[in-house]
């Protein structure tokens, strides 16, 4: 593994590695610490868009494991908010940087910083993409219920860059995955391409009591993010997509739901799962700085 730019990157032993060196540094920290595996390591934490887990978890992560983290607000402090190429800022970060993460808006300059950089590139959520937060969600769901294999996982929601992550970390990880979104809002087709050849494993529903039947697991994010009309719109547009008690009575008793944050409460998710699952959902954001540490210590100190 050279970067994490994307889910579609790993292959499945790459996807166990980093599971298994999460569950390792989680138990060590919880034990007292973790070895100094990035001692004289620096990380430069770029950040284009807000954020409140992905950027806290790096930084703990980075101090945890020895290291140097940067944080550094890239739409506004960086000279690349001023015009400054791309691929300039990459060059010189790489020179002093061991590795970047970087928040963005577009995947693919991602890719452009990933190929000037030099150095070991981290996707901390693009457009298209979120792999930091699914490889969370997958060390949640096998700490909590056991081996990934042949359990169902039900995600409801945005087509976006959580469905297209977790559509291929899932089925990678030999998970049964069923996607419901509406019929405009369909993840991206090179991800449901990867998913066909996963033949009967993977569906593609737009009615939410369908997919959930008998799942092991539901997910959901945020679908509304937006203002004034494309809010409304939304809104129309996900009518019964909102995870509730009796939605939930079709899956599986007992079924774990995750959910990235931050949550909506009474759009995406009722207030009376969330606080059902909180349990389970504050897990798995615990777990975004287990698995990141893990990234880390694979991509810079040979784990
Ligand atoms: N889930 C997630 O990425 O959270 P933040 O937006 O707070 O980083």
């Amino acid at each position: 593994m050279k970067h994490l730019l994307k889910m579609n990157d790993l292959t499945r032993e790459e996807l166990d590695h980093i599971l298994d060196v999460a569950v390792r540094l989680k138990a060590a920290q919880k034990a007292g610490g973790t070895p100094p595996l990035l001692a004289g390591k620096s990380v430069a934490l770029m950040f284009s868009k807000t954020s409140t887990r992905t950027r806290t978890s790096f930084e703990v992560g980075v101090f945890q494991l020895g290291g140097l983290g940067s944080y550094m607000n890239a739409a506004t402090e960086l000279q690349a908010s001023r015009g400054e190429p791309l691929r300039d800022t990459a060059r010189v970060l790489g020179r002093y940087y061991d590795c970047i993460v970087w928040r963005t808006y577009r995947q693919r300059d991602l890719e452009e910083l990933a190929e000037y950089a030099g150095v070991p590139v981290i996707n901390g959520l693009t457009d298209y993409a979120h792999p930091c937060q699914v490889l969370a969600d997958l060390m949640t769901i096998r700490e909590q219920r056991g081996p990934l294999e042949g359990q169902k996982l039900c995600f409801v929601g945005d087509g976006n860059n959580m469905a297209n992550s977790l559509i291929v970390g899932g089925l990678l990880a030999g998970m049964r995955v069923t996607c419901v979104c509406p019929p405009a809002y369909r993840p991206a087709a090179d991800v449901l391409l990867f998913a066909q050849r996963y033949g009967a494993a993977f569906e593609l529903l737009h009615d939410p009591a369908a997919g959930v039947r008998d799942a092991d697991v539901v997910v959901t994010a945020v679908w509304n993010n937006a203002g004034g009309d494309e809010a409304e719109r939304r809104m129309r547009d996900f009518q019964g997509y909102q995870l509730t008690a009796p939605l939930l009575a079709r899956a599986r008793p007992g079924c774990m739901v995750l959910h990235c944050l931050p949550a909506h409460r009474g759009e995406e998710i009722s207030n009376e799962v969330f606080e059902a699952h909180a349990g389970e959902i504050f897990t798995e954001a615990e777990n975004r700085l287990h698995v990141q540490k893990a990234v880390l210590a694979i991509l810079l100190a040979g784990q």
